[in-house]
């Protein structure tokens, strides 16, 4: 069956990715026309500088249907800057007002999601090196907090940070996820990103990563 005629595209449950995530074509574009080394990065870094600017519901690959608990109101541009593959949401991870990091925040919606269940001043901290992007989740999360009376401003905290390089302390948070982001990184960066996200958990503490 062709990829786009599979009804499971649209609603699948268990957050598999049926579509083409554009990831890989910007992973290949910049690889044929730049080799490897940084320029990949350069070349990713762009691409969701205008995913930032101008929202792009087609840019990757969400075949789930958005899981909203009650009392959780997602603004629409959020939505339309769905930028991963299923959720890294999953409540059982998320007892006791856990710290949360969250690595490429996109247009914010997961670190509502988190917040949502952590509820405390700095309880999810967003990292991303794109600053349109980070700007972007900003303004999605003071509509956000206009519309859900339980988020403070002050619960989401967005820095300016590579996967590589988190720049957080030693075994500083509960949770760490990550959706749709590692695929793009040539081996030594993935190696270093996973790295990274070890050290910065807590003993026992969990990693959450969805890809296409
Ligand atoms: C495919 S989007 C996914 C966004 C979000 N996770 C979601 O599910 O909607 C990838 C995100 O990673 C960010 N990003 C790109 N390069 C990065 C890097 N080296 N380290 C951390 N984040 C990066 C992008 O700016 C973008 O926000």
């Amino acid at each position: 069956m062709d990829e786009d005629s599979d009804p499971r595209r649209e609603f699948n449950d268990t957050g598999s990715c049926y579509g083409r995530c554009r990831n890989d074509a910007a992973r290949t574009n910049s690889l044929q026309g730049e080799g490897s080394g940084d320029g990949y990065k350069q070349t990713t870094r762009e691409l969701y500088r205008e995913a930032a600017l101008t929202p792009d519901p087609g840019l990757c690959c969400t075949s789930t249907p958005v899981w909203r608990p009650p009392d959780l109101v997602v603004p629409e541009r959020m939505l339309e800057m769905n930028y991963g593959c299923g959720t890294t949401v999953h409540p059982r991870d998320l007892v006791g007002q856990p710290t949360v990091l969250y690595v490429g925040v996109g247009g914010g919606m997961e670190l509502l999601q988190f917040a949502y269940f952590s509820r405390k001043p700095g309880g999810v901290v967003g990292i991303d090196p794109v600053a349109e992007m980070r700007e972007a989740s900003r303004t999605n999360l003071a509509e956000a907090a206009a519309r859900n009376p339980w988020l403070r401003e002050e619960f989401v905290t967005l820095l300016d940070a590579d996967a590589p390089d988190l720049s957080l302390a030693d075994g500083s948070v509960d949770v760490a996820a990550q959706n749709c982001l590692f695929n793009i990184f040539e081996e030594d960066d993935l190696r270093q990103a996973l790295a990274e996200v070890y050290r910065v958990l807590r003993p026992r503490g969990r990693c959450v990563c969805r890809e296409p």
